[in-house]
Protein backbone atom coordinates (compact mmCIF):
# COMPACT_ATOMS: atom_id res chain seq x y z
CA UNK A 1 0.00 0.00 0.00
CA UNK A 2 1.44 3.78 -1.14
CA UNK A 3 2.19 5.32 2.21
CA UNK A 4 -0.07 8.51 1.16
CA UNK A 5 -3.26 6.50 0.77
CA UNK A 6 -5.96 8.73 1.82
CA UNK A 7 -7.26 6.61 5.11
CA UNK A 8 -11.13 6.20 5.68
CA UNK A 9 -12.97 7.66 7.94
CA UNK A 10 -13.22 4.75 10.06
CA UNK A 11 -9.45 3.57 9.88
CA UNK A 12 -8.85 7.07 10.93
CA UNK A 13 -11.04 6.69 14.07
CA UNK A 14 -9.64 3.43 14.63
CA UNK A 15 -6.30 4.83 14.70
CA UNK A 16 -7.55 7.80 16.81
CA UNK A 17 -8.20 5.30 19.41
CA UNK A 18 -5.39 2.85 19.23
CA UNK A 19 -2.93 6.06 19.22
CA UNK A 20 -4.84 6.61 23.28
CA UNK A 21 -4.12 3.64 23.59
CA UNK A 22 -0.50 3.70 23.32
CA UNK A 23 -0.24 6.92 24.93
CA UNK A 24 -1.62 5.58 28.22
CA UNK A 25 0.40 2.43 28.17
CA UNK A 26 -1.94 -0.08 26.38
CA UNK A 27 -0.66 -2.73 23.63
CA UNK A 28 -1.85 -2.00 19.84
CA UNK A 29 -1.47 -4.49 17.18
CA UNK A 30 -0.88 -2.50 13.68
CA UNK A 31 0.21 -3.19 9.98
CA UNK A 32 3.18 -2.58 8.63
CA UNK A 33 4.60 -3.21 5.37
CA UNK A 34 6.92 -5.90 6.28
CA UNK A 35 4.47 -7.78 9.32
CA UNK A 36 2.27 -7.05 12.11
CA UNK A 37 3.71 -5.46 14.81
CA UNK A 38 2.84 -5.85 18.75
CA UNK A 39 3.73 -1.98 19.87
CA UNK A 40 3.69 -0.18 23.10
CA UNK A 41 4.86 3.11 24.36
CA UNK A 42 9.36 2.71 24.38
CA UNK A 43 9.61 5.48 27.03
CA UNK A 44 7.19 2.95 29.35
CA UNK A 45 8.79 0.50 31.16
CA UNK A 46 5.46 -1.79 32.44
CA UNK A 47 3.96 -1.25 28.72
CA UNK A 48 6.88 -2.55 27.21
CA UNK A 49 7.04 -5.72 29.73
CA UNK A 50 3.90 -6.76 28.75
CA UNK A 51 4.89 -6.87 25.01
CA UNK A 52 6.59 -9.74 26.28
CA UNK A 53 3.73 -11.15 28.36
CA UNK A 54 1.85 -11.33 25.16
CA UNK A 55 4.45 -12.85 23.00
CA UNK A 56 6.24 -15.30 25.28
CA UNK A 57 9.23 -13.62 24.74
CA UNK A 58 12.98 -13.88 25.78
CA UNK A 59 13.33 -10.69 28.22
CA UNK A 60 16.76 -10.52 26.89
CA UNK A 61 15.41 -10.28 23.05
CA UNK A 62 15.47 -6.17 22.95
CA UNK A 63 12.87 -4.67 20.71
CA UNK A 64 12.63 -2.37 17.90
CA UNK A 65 11.62 1.40 18.15
CA UNK A 66 9.12 3.18 15.14
CA UNK A 67 9.28 5.98 14.97
CA UNK A 68 7.21 8.57 12.55
CA UNK A 69 10.21 10.56 10.56
CA UNK A 70 13.92 11.05 10.36
CA UNK A 71 13.72 14.13 12.63
CA UNK A 72 12.50 12.56 15.51
CA UNK A 73 16.16 10.22 15.77
CA UNK A 74 17.45 13.07 17.22
CA UNK A 75 15.70 13.17 20.09
CA UNK A 76 16.67 9.40 21.20
CA UNK A 77 20.32 9.20 20.02
CA UNK A 78 22.94 11.24 22.34
CA UNK A 79 25.17 12.66 19.95
CA UNK A 80 24.45 13.56 16.24
CA UNK A 81 22.89 10.23 14.64
CA UNK A 82 25.62 8.65 12.98
CA UNK A 83 25.89 9.57 9.03
CA UNK A 84 25.44 6.09 7.48
CA UNK A 85 21.99 5.83 9.70
CA UNK A 86 20.68 9.12 8.33
CA UNK A 87 21.13 8.16 5.14
CA UNK A 88 19.85 4.81 4.99
CA UNK A 89 17.11 6.19 6.45
CA UNK A 90 16.81 8.68 3.65
CA UNK A 91 17.17 6.33 1.46
CA UNK A 92 14.92 3.64 2.46
CA UNK A 93 12.80 4.43 4.60
CA UNK A 94 9.67 4.96 5.32
CA UNK A 95 10.00 1.12 4.07
CA UNK A 96 11.33 -2.06 5.38
CA UNK A 97 14.60 -1.02 7.23
CA UNK A 98 16.09 -1.02 10.77
CA UNK A 99 18.81 1.31 11.54
CA UNK A 100 20.65 0.25 15.10
CA UNK A 101 22.06 3.24 16.43
CA UNK A 102 23.35 4.73 20.21
CA UNK A 103 20.22 6.04 22.49
CA UNK A 104 20.42 8.74 24.55
CA UNK A 105 18.47 6.38 27.63
CA UNK A 106 14.74 7.54 26.58
CA UNK A 107 14.02 4.57 25.20
CA UNK A 108 12.80 2.40 28.34
CA UNK A 109 15.49 -0.59 29.67
CA UNK A 110 12.92 -3.39 28.99
CA UNK A 111 12.87 -2.23 25.31
CA UNK A 112 16.59 -2.06 24.97
CA UNK A 113 17.22 -5.21 27.12
CA UNK A 114 19.74 -2.55 28.78
CA UNK A 115 22.13 -2.23 25.19
CA UNK A 116 23.77 0.99 24.91
CA UNK A 117 22.11 0.67 21.36
CA UNK A 118 18.66 0.97 19.81
CA UNK A 119 16.81 -0.41 16.70
CA UNK A 120 15.08 2.49 14.94
CA UNK A 121 12.56 1.69 12.29
CA UNK A 122 9.96 4.09 10.17
CA UNK A 123 7.53 1.97 8.54
CA UNK A 124 6.18 2.33 5.35
CA UNK A 125 2.36 1.20 5.84
CA UNK A 126 0.00 4.25 5.88
CA UNK A 127 -1.89 2.77 8.98
CA UNK A 128 1.45 2.70 10.81
CA UNK A 129 2.34 5.55 9.86
CA UNK A 130 -0.91 7.69 10.94
CA UNK A 131 -0.68 5.66 13.89
CA UNK A 132 3.34 6.79 14.93
CA UNK A 133 2.12 10.30 14.14
CA UNK A 134 -0.97 10.58 16.28
CA UNK A 135 0.61 8.84 18.68
CA UNK A 136 3.99 11.35 18.62
CA UNK A 137 5.63 8.82 21.01
CA UNK A 138 8.72 5.87 19.88
CA UNK A 139 6.23 2.64 19.69
CA UNK A 140 8.29 -0.50 20.70
CA UNK A 141 7.15 -2.68 18.30
CA UNK A 142 8.48 -6.71 17.56
CA UNK A 143 6.44 -8.82 15.33
CA UNK A 144 3.29 -10.03 16.49
CA UNK A 145 3.34 -13.66 16.62
CA UNK A 146 3.75 -15.51 19.68
CA UNK A 147 7.37 -16.25 20.25
CA UNK A 148 8.68 -18.54 18.02
CA UNK A 149 6.04 -18.86 15.76
CA UNK A 150 6.08 -17.38 11.78
CA UNK A 151 5.03 -13.55 11.86
CA UNK A 152 1.87 -12.75 10.87
CA UNK A 153 1.46 -11.32 7.63
CA UNK A 154 -2.10 -11.05 7.48
CA UNK A 155 -4.89 -9.93 9.81
CA UNK A 156 -6.60 -12.96 10.03
CA UNK A 157 -3.26 -14.02 11.26
CA UNK A 158 -2.58 -11.17 13.77
CA UNK A 159 -5.61 -11.69 15.49
CA UNK A 160 -5.37 -15.75 15.95
CA UNK A 161 -2.48 -14.90 17.71
CA UNK A 162 -3.04 -11.50 19.44
CA UNK A 163 -6.95 -11.43 20.60
CA UNK A 164 -7.36 -11.25 24.06
CA UNK A 165 -3.75 -10.57 24.79
CA UNK A 166 -3.92 -6.35 23.57
CA UNK A 167 -6.40 -3.61 23.36
CA UNK A 168 -6.55 -3.35 20.11
CA UNK A 169 -6.13 -4.71 16.90
CA UNK A 170 -5.47 -2.89 13.54
CA UNK A 171 -6.41 -4.12 10.16
CA UNK A 172 -4.03 -3.07 7.50
CA UNK A 173 -4.88 -6.14 5.03
CA UNK A 174 -1.66 -8.31 4.03
CA UNK A 175 1.70 -7.22 4.20
CA UNK A 176 3.52 -5.92 1.12
CA UNK A 177 7.11 -7.41 1.82
CA UNK A 178 6.00 -9.93 3.96
CA UNK A 179 9.59 -10.25 5.21
CA UNK A 180 10.90 -8.54 8.43
CA UNK A 181 12.71 -5.12 7.90
CA UNK A 182 16.67 -5.84 7.05
CA UNK A 183 18.53 -4.69 10.41
CA UNK A 184 22.07 -2.48 9.65
CA UNK A 185 24.34 -2.02 12.54
CA UNK A 186 25.25 1.72 12.17
CA UNK A 187 27.15 1.72 15.04
CA UNK A 188 30.51 1.12 13.41
CA UNK A 189 32.21 1.12 9.58
CA UNK A 190 31.49 -0.24 7.63
CA UNK A 191 28.01 -1.02 8.33
CA UNK A 192 26.86 -4.63 9.38
CA UNK A 193 23.62 -6.53 8.39
CA UNK A 194 22.58 -8.08 10.87
CA UNK A 195 19.32 -9.73 9.81
CA UNK A 196 18.70 -9.91 5.98
CA UNK A 197 15.33 -8.27 4.62
CA UNK A 198 13.82 -6.73 1.43
CA UNK A 199 16.58 -3.70 1.30
CA UNK A 200 19.23 -6.30 0.22
CA UNK A 201 22.68 -5.95 0.45
CA UNK A 202 22.90 -5.48 -2.95
CA UNK A 203 20.94 -2.57 -2.62
CA UNK A 204 22.70 -0.94 0.04
CA UNK A 205 26.17 -1.53 -1.79
CA UNK A 206 24.64 0.34 -4.88
CA UNK A 207 23.98 3.55 -2.62
CA UNK A 208 27.45 3.10 -1.65
CA UNK A 209 27.43 1.48 2.03
CA UNK A 210 30.77 -0.66 2.23
CA UNK A 211 28.10 -2.76 4.01
CA UNK A 212 29.60 -6.55 5.76
CA UNK A 213 26.82 -9.06 4.32
CA UNK A 214 25.94 -11.90 6.82
CA UNK A 215 27.20 -14.28 4.46
CA UNK A 216 30.92 -12.87 5.20
CA UNK A 217 33.14 -14.83 7.41
CA UNK A 218 32.95 -13.35 11.45
CA UNK A 219 29.29 -12.59 11.11
CA UNK A 220 28.10 -14.94 13.22
CA UNK A 221 24.85 -16.61 13.38
CA UNK A 222 23.51 -13.51 11.27
CA UNK A 223 23.30 -15.55 8.15
CA UNK A 224 21.12 -18.79 9.28
CA UNK A 225 22.52 -20.91 6.37
CA UNK A 226 20.65 -23.99 6.05
CA UNK A 227 21.41 -26.97 8.31
CA UNK A 228 20.74 -31.00 8.04
CA UNK A 229 18.99 -32.80 10.42
CA UNK A 230 17.55 -32.30 13.91
CA UNK A 231 20.84 -31.28 15.34
CA UNK A 232 19.87 -27.04 15.25
CA UNK A 233 22.30 -24.86 16.51
CA UNK A 234 20.24 -22.34 18.00
CA UNK A 235 19.33 -22.54 21.57
CA UNK A 236 15.24 -23.27 22.55
CA UNK A 237 13.87 -19.74 23.38
CA UNK A 238 14.27 -18.76 27.05
CA UNK A 239 17.64 -20.40 27.16
CA UNK A 240 20.68 -18.98 29.02
CA UNK A 241 21.98 -15.19 28.61
CA UNK A 242 24.55 -14.63 26.52
CA UNK A 243 26.56 -12.18 28.93
CA UNK A 244 29.15 -11.41 26.75
CA UNK A 245 26.47 -9.27 24.52
CA UNK A 246 25.91 -6.72 27.38
CA UNK A 247 29.37 -5.79 26.97
CA UNK A 248 29.91 -1.72 25.38
CA UNK A 249 31.87 -3.27 23.10
CA UNK A 250 30.11 -6.35 22.01
CA UNK A 251 30.01 -4.87 18.61
CA UNK A 252 33.46 -6.22 17.91
CA UNK A 253 32.23 -9.59 19.68
CA UNK A 254 29.30 -10.69 18.74
CA UNK A 255 27.60 -9.74 15.07
CA UNK A 256 24.05 -10.46 15.32
CA UNK A 257 21.14 -9.57 16.48
CA UNK A 258 20.56 -10.76 19.72
CA UNK A 259 17.15 -12.39 18.38
CA UNK A 260 19.12 -13.96 15.86
CA UNK A 261 20.35 -16.86 18.52
CA UNK A 262 16.92 -17.94 19.13
CA UNK A 263 15.18 -20.40 16.93
CA UNK A 264 11.86 -18.96 14.93
CA UNK A 265 9.40 -19.15 12.82
CA UNK A 266 8.32 -22.74 13.12
CA UNK A 267 4.87 -23.91 11.78
CA UNK A 268 3.31 -27.16 13.74
CA UNK A 269 4.82 -29.15 10.92
CA UNK A 270 8.29 -30.53 10.16
CA UNK A 271 10.15 -28.14 7.61
CA UNK A 272 12.30 -29.81 4.98
CA UNK A 273 14.78 -27.59 2.99
CA UNK A 274 16.00 -28.55 -0.18
CA UNK A 275 18.65 -26.47 -2.96
CA UNK A 276 17.49 -25.89 -5.83
CA UNK A 277 18.25 -28.72 -8.88
CA UNK A 278 18.18 -31.35 -5.38
CA UNK A 279 21.00 -33.60 -7.59
CA UNK A 280 20.77 -36.28 -5.24
CA UNK A 281 16.72 -36.68 -5.40
CA UNK A 282 16.22 -36.48 -1.76
CA UNK A 283 13.03 -34.64 -3.02
CA UNK A 284 11.53 -37.28 -4.31
CA UNK A 285 12.61 -39.98 -1.54
CA UNK A 286 11.18 -38.40 1.03
CA UNK A 287 7.51 -38.09 -1.14
CA UNK A 288 7.85 -41.54 -1.68
CA UNK A 289 8.12 -42.71 2.13
CA UNK A 290 5.25 -40.11 3.20
CA UNK A 291 1.25 -40.92 3.15
CA UNK A 292 -0.46 -40.01 0.65
CA UNK A 293 -1.57 -36.33 0.81
CA UNK A 294 0.22 -34.99 3.76
CA UNK A 295 3.17 -32.67 2.39
CA UNK A 296 2.81 -29.29 1.01
CA UNK A 297 5.50 -27.81 -1.17
CA UNK A 298 6.76 -24.39 -1.26
CA UNK A 299 9.06 -22.43 -3.53
CA UNK A 300 9.92 -20.75 -6.89
CA UNK A 301 8.09 -22.19 -9.85
CA UNK A 302 11.78 -22.60 -10.98
CA UNK A 303 12.49 -24.28 -7.72
CA UNK A 304 9.81 -26.49 -7.64
CA UNK A 305 10.32 -27.95 -11.54
CA UNK A 306 13.89 -28.15 -10.69
CA UNK A 307 13.19 -30.98 -8.31
CA UNK A 308 11.58 -33.09 -11.03
CA UNK A 309 8.97 -35.08 -8.72
CA UNK A 310 7.95 -38.17 -10.05
CA UNK A 311 4.09 -39.00 -10.60
CA UNK A 312 4.28 -41.34 -7.97
CA UNK A 313 6.03 -39.12 -5.06
CA UNK A 314 3.72 -36.64 -6.32
CA UNK A 315 0.93 -38.44 -4.32
CA UNK A 316 2.15 -37.63 -1.05
CA UNK A 317 1.43 -33.72 -2.43
CA UNK A 318 -1.34 -31.95 -0.37
CA UNK A 319 -0.76 -28.68 -1.37
CA UNK A 320 1.58 -26.91 -4.13
CA UNK A 321 2.35 -23.39 -3.22
CA UNK A 322 4.78 -22.18 -6.46
CA UNK A 323 5.74 -18.50 -6.40
CA UNK A 324 6.80 -16.90 -9.80
CA UNK A 325 8.88 -14.03 -7.83
CA UNK A 326 11.40 -13.88 -5.42
CA UNK A 327 8.95 -10.52 -3.98
CA UNK A 328 5.85 -12.88 -3.85
CA UNK A 329 7.84 -15.74 -2.31
CA UNK A 330 8.66 -13.41 0.69
CA UNK A 331 5.29 -12.17 0.70
CA UNK A 332 4.15 -15.54 1.00
CA UNK A 333 5.98 -17.68 3.74
CA UNK A 334 4.93 -16.60 6.76
CA UNK A 335 1.13 -16.76 5.22
CA UNK A 336 1.50 -20.22 3.83
CA UNK A 337 2.99 -21.75 6.66
CA UNK A 338 -0.04 -20.76 8.31
CA UNK A 339 -2.57 -21.85 6.10
CA UNK A 340 -0.36 -25.33 5.76
CA UNK A 341 -0.96 -25.40 9.98
CA UNK A 342 -4.72 -24.67 9.31
CA UNK A 343 -4.95 -27.38 6.65
CA UNK A 344 -3.48 -30.07 9.03
CA UNK A 345 -0.51 -30.94 6.68
CA UNK A 346 2.32 -33.41 8.40
CA UNK A 347 5.34 -31.81 6.85
CA UNK A 348 6.73 -29.24 4.43
CA UNK A 349 9.12 -29.32 1.87
CA UNK A 350 10.89 -25.87 0.73
CA UNK A 351 12.85 -25.29 -2.16
CA UNK A 352 15.59 -22.68 -0.92
CA UNK A 353 15.92 -20.07 -3.91
CA UNK A 354 19.86 -18.97 -4.79
CA UNK A 355 21.97 -16.69 -2.19
CA UNK A 356 21.80 -13.62 -3.82
CA UNK A 357 19.23 -10.48 -3.69
CA UNK A 358 16.28 -11.28 -1.80
CA UNK A 359 17.22 -15.05 -2.04
CA UNK A 360 19.29 -14.02 1.21
CA UNK A 361 16.40 -13.03 3.72
CA UNK A 362 14.25 -16.05 2.13
CA UNK A 363 16.77 -18.37 2.61
CA UNK A 364 17.35 -16.94 6.20
CA UNK A 365 13.83 -17.54 7.42
CA UNK A 366 13.11 -21.19 5.71
CA UNK A 367 16.63 -21.78 7.80
CA UNK A 368 15.70 -20.89 11.28
CA UNK A 369 11.94 -22.67 10.22
CA UNK A 370 13.54 -25.82 9.38
CA UNK A 371 16.44 -28.21 8.17
CA UNK A 372 18.00 -29.49 5.34
CA UNK A 373 16.26 -33.25 4.23
O1 LIG B 1 9.96 -5.56 10.15
C1 LIG B 1 10.21 -5.53 11.35
O2 LIG B 1 11.33 -5.18 11.75
C2 LIG B 1 9.10 -5.94 12.33
C3 LIG B 1 7.98 -4.91 12.24
C4 LIG B 1 6.91 -5.12 13.29
O3 LIG B 1 8.51 -3.62 12.32
N1 LIG B 1 9.61 -6.05 13.65
C5 LIG B 1 10.40 -7.07 14.06
O4 LIG B 1 10.72 -7.08 15.40
O5 LIG B 1 10.79 -7.94 13.31
P1 LIG B 1 11.27 -8.37 16.16
O6 LIG B 1 11.25 -8.02 17.60
O7 LIG B 1 10.49 -9.55 15.79
O8 LIG B 1 12.75 -8.45 15.74
C6 LIG B 1 13.64 -7.50 16.22
C7 LIG B 1 15.05 -7.92 16.02
C8 LIG B 1 15.47 -8.98 17.02
O9 LIG B 1 16.26 -9.96 16.35
C9 LIG B 1 16.30 -8.18 18.01
O10 LIG B 1 17.25 -8.97 18.63
C10 LIG B 1 16.93 -7.13 17.10
O11 LIG B 1 15.87 -6.78 16.26
N2 LIG B 1 17.36 -5.93 17.85
C11 LIG B 1 16.62 -5.09 18.58
N3 LIG B 1 17.38 -4.14 19.16
C12 LIG B 1 18.64 -4.36 18.75
C13 LIG B 1 19.91 -3.72 18.99
N4 LIG B 1 20.02 -2.66 19.78
N5 LIG B 1 21.00 -4.23 18.40
C14 LIG B 1 20.90 -5.31 17.58
N6 LIG B 1 19.74 -5.96 17.31
C15 LIG B 1 18.63 -5.51 17.89
MG1 LIG C 1 9.95 -11.49 15.35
Amino acid sequence: MDPNTALPKETRTEIHKAARILREGGLVVFPTETVYGLGADARNGAACRRIYEAKGRPADNPLIVHIASRSQLATLTDDDPPEAALRALELFAPGPITVVVRHNGSISEVATTGLSTVALRIPAHPVALALLREAAIPVAAPSANRSGRPSPTTYPMALGAMEGRVEAILDGGDCDVGLESTILDCTDTPQRILRPGRITREMLQEAGFAVIGPEDSGAGDANREPRRGQAFGAPPEGAGLDESRRDENRHEEVYHAPGSRYRHYEPEAAVHLLEEGDPEGRGNAFLQGADSRSVALIGSAEGIDSLRITPSAREALMETVRFESLDSFARGIFSSFHSFDENGCRAILAVLPPARGLGVAIRDRLSRAGTLL
